[in-house]
């Protein structure tokens, strides 16, 4: 390539970017509702316990790899042994196959927020507001578009000028507005009942269950095994320290879930009088109950307009990081110019996310096992493929390359306290759980075990 390799400015610039990523519609949306589903504080506490051990461990062996080759997951891969460029390709089919569909849903909350914005939120609250819209050939694919172009946009200025700045700017302020909404949520009259469900573990409602959805959260939330984590560590400089960062990173993801589980489920317990079958999995959740419990709250108009500010930063600062990654794996295997490969990776969307808009207008009637087209390729990239490449890359890590190449890398930022922990989640625990978390969702998604 001929362009020198784009790099982070120092330690802030990777631990948000990455944090960015992580950051998404999985933690305000899924883990409410997840959190609730699974028992409120016992399904946190398991959280965190694997946070802070699998998902370290994972997290730190890709922005190793990364950084030890200064390449993303293809080419990462590949130079260190041949045989294993295959685990590369398939990592990197991943984020192609999420960016369409991930910024359809991007569509949707920029629309709610201009909506809201605009002063129509009495609006969204009706209940077929949601579907109504949706269910529109034109419109949701203007907003579709809307969002993909922004993310381009961003990409397009490159590593430090665009990503860096960005996550520099859009990370504070999510973190302030999540933190402002769920004060004001946890002080709503009939909230505290919600707040004390979230928070009081409840060990009579711990099972393997708690634990899979647990994982297979954790997974999708921090961004792991598909390829984004090698390519932000191939643009992470020698000097940062790599451990303080992933738990930087982590503390945020975590921190940001949590936080989220603090804004709706007080609020939603409120609105519906302690009925916890109200937090409704992820759409229904954002654009049908919230709107309706803004709607009933004082003030709800500006709550919910600073609300979807702060899921459009999510959801822009993670699809920047899906982009970002289908570009630098473009442009590491051919090394064409960053504008070209934007405006191809830009088109390439386009085309592979109007079957997500459509599957729920005109083409509505392609549904297999009651999943949309939007659905399908959620179901293929997060509970087929993300496992798959995240066992993958364990084997890689544990058996063929040995985790002391990585953690030599980690060392060259300054010492590496969890080593014997990473050595041993990486070789025996995580393969295990992947596999079990790969059995259960695909049954789970099937609909023959409902986890
Ligand atoms: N980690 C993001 C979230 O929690 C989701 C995401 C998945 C982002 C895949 C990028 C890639 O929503």
């Amino acid at each position: 390539m001929s362009e020198k390799r784009s790099s982070f400015t120092g330690k802030i610039g990777f631990v948000l970017a990455a944090a960015g990523s992580a950051v998404g519609l999985g933690n305000i949306w899924r883990f409410p509702y997840l959190a609730a589903k699974y028992g409120g504080g016992i399904f946190l506490l398991v959280y965190i316990i694997l946070a802070v051990t699998f998902g370290f461990a994972l997290m730190a062996a890709e922005i190793a790899l990364g950084r030890k080759t200064g390449q993303s997951a293809i080419g990462a891969f590949k130079s260190l042994d041949k045989r294993y460029s295959f685990v590369g390709v398939l990592a990197s089919v991943i984020p192609a196959i999420i960016l369409p569909y991930y910024s359809v849903i991007g569509g949707w909350v920029t629309k709610y927020l201009a909506v809201f914005v605009s002063g129509g939120a009495s609006a969204t609250a009706a209940d077929d507001y949601f579907t109504g819209f949706i269910s529109k050939t034109g419109e949701p694919v203007v907003w579709f578009l809307i969002f993909i172009a922004l993310t381009a946009i961003i990409v397009l200025l490159g590593v430090e000028k665009g990503v860096e700045k960005v996550s520099k700017v859009m990370m504070p302020v999510l973190i302030a507005l999540t933190i402002f909404i769920a004060v004001y949520s946890m002080f709503m009259p009939g909230a505290m009942e919600g707040v004390k469900y979230y928070l009081t573990p409840d060990f009579s409602k711990f099972s393997i269950k708690t634990v899979l959805a647990a994982m297979g959260q954790l997974f999708y939330s921090m961004s792991l095994a598909m390829g984004i984590m090698i390519t932000y560590g191939s643009y992470m400089k020698k000097d940062v320290n790599l451990e303080k960062s992933v738990r930087q990173i982590e503390i945020f993801d975590t921190g940001i879930a949590f936080l989220a589980g603090l804004m709706i489920i007080p609020a939603v317990f409120a609105f519906s009088g302690g009925d916890e079958s109200a937090l409704g999995k992820g759409p229904s959740l954002m654009f049908i109950t919230l709107p309706k419990v803004f709607d009933s709250m004082k003030g709800g108009t500006v709550i919910g307009a600073i609300f979807f500010l702060l899921v459009l930063f999510a959801a822009l600062t993670s699809s920047i990081s899906l982009m970002e990654t289908v570009v630098s794996i473009v442009r590491d295997k051919f090394g064409w110019n960053r504008k070209a490969v934007c405006i191809g990776v830009l088109i390439f969307c386009i085309v592979l996310g109007l079957p997500s808009c459509f599957g729920f207008s005109i083409w509505g009637e392609i549904a297999v096992n009651g999943l949309s087209i939007l659905d399908m390729f959620d179901f293929v990239s997060n509970s087929v493929l993300m496992p798959i490449v995240a066992f993958l890359t364990c084997i890689f890590v544990g058996y063929v390359l040995k985790p002391k190449a990585l953690i030599e890398e980690v060392e060259l930022s300054g010492p590496f306290k969890a080593k014997k922990l990473f050595t041993v989640v990486i070789k025996y625990i995580a393969p295990v759980c992947i596999l079990l978390i790969l059995i259960s969702s695909v049954l789970d998604t099937l609909g023959i075990m409902k986890i």
